[in-house]
């Protein structure tokens, strides 16, 4: 669904990403981790055809399309960008416009120029607008301006957008930073939700390596812009994060989580909430 291949991207003298290969499928929800400045945004801004590699790169191609091959971005991209759907973080949202309005933009993308410049949208599209709506949770907002939004229902919105499009692959760029642990969880249990029933392939960056342990099968960490771990995330010890990052690990490990998830998921320990009380208050 996704190939990368030999991408390597260099900002003034800045090698933000160092030929880079990686192959994503069909139906995979893949986290990406990495330190800050390790180039999360900056390949999925790639993978999105917002920036073009370097000339010395080799090709990306999602879904079956060719988005760039050698820093050429396609010329048809903003016809193949309207199956894929991108969440930025406070990107893609018009802050003045309902949200209704906002989440029906998603169709804009399939509609004739004409009228997605007039957006005037046909029953259909409005229908599935407020089906995506409903689906992440927010349907009670249409009517709201989208500045007036919580961070969280920003995001919820920003998935919404995509399901409007119609987009069978997600790029969401730290859906969850800044939310608090309920929202955070809650963005995350629907990005795993259409991905497990609806089949959507999701790529999510994250900075907390515990959700992605919860969330994502497998996990692609970066640092300085090369792949230096791709497998499994319940792999991810604290030791291997160490031993990748060093000093920088501790911005990956919400420690305790990781420690109690990793040991949850590998020696099946019951998770604190499943723990008799008696157990619990003899353990004291
Ligand atoms: N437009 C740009 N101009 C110059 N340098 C850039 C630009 N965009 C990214 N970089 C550099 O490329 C590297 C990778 O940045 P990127 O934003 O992809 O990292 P990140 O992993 O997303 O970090 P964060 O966790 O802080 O979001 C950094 O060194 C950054 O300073
Ligand atoms: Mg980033």
């Amino acid at each position: 669904m996704i190939s990368v291949e030999n991408l390597s991207k260099t900002f003034s003298g800045t090698r933000a990403l160092n030929d880079l290969s990686l192959e994503i499928e069909k139906g995979e929800m893949v986290a990406l981790i990495g330190a800050s400045g390790s180039g999360k945004s900056t390949l999925i801004r790639h993978m999105s055809g917002l920036v073009e590699g370097d000339p010395d790169s080799g090709s990306l191609i999602l879904g079956g399309h060719l988005i760039q091959r050698r820093g050429v971005v396609s010329k048809r991209i903003r016809e193949i960008r309207s199956g894929i759907g991108v969440v930025f973080q406070g990107f893609n949202l018009v802050g003045r416009l309902s949200v209704e309005t906002n989440v029906t933009l998603g169709a804009l993308g399939r509609a004739p120029l004409w009228r997605a410049l007039l957006a005037r949208f046909d029953g259909k599209e409005r229908e599935l607008a407020l089906l995506s709506m409903e689906k992440v949770g927010i349907l009670e907002t249409a009517g709201r301006k989208a500045h007036t939004l919580s961070v969280g229902q920003r995001q919820r919105a920003a998935i919404a957008r995509a399901l409007t499009q119609k987009a069978d692959i997600i790029l969401a760029d730290e859906p969850i930073a800044s939310l608090d642990p309920e929202s955070a969880r809650n963005v995350m249990e629907i990005l795993h939700k259409l991905n497990r029933e609806d089949g959507l392939t999701v790529v999510v960056s994250l900075h907390q390596v515990d959700y992605a342990i919860r969330y994502c099968p497998r996990t692609i960490a970066l640092n300085a812009g090369t792949i230096c771990f791709d497998g499994p995330s319940v792999k991810l010890t604290p030791a291997l994060l160490r031993e990748i990052y060093g000093g920088n690990a501790n911005e990956l490990l919400g420690i305790e989580h990781v420690t109690e998830k990793r040991e949850r998921a590998e020696q099946r320990v019951p998770r604190f909430e499943e723990t008799p009380a008696h157990f619990a208050a003899a353990a004291l």
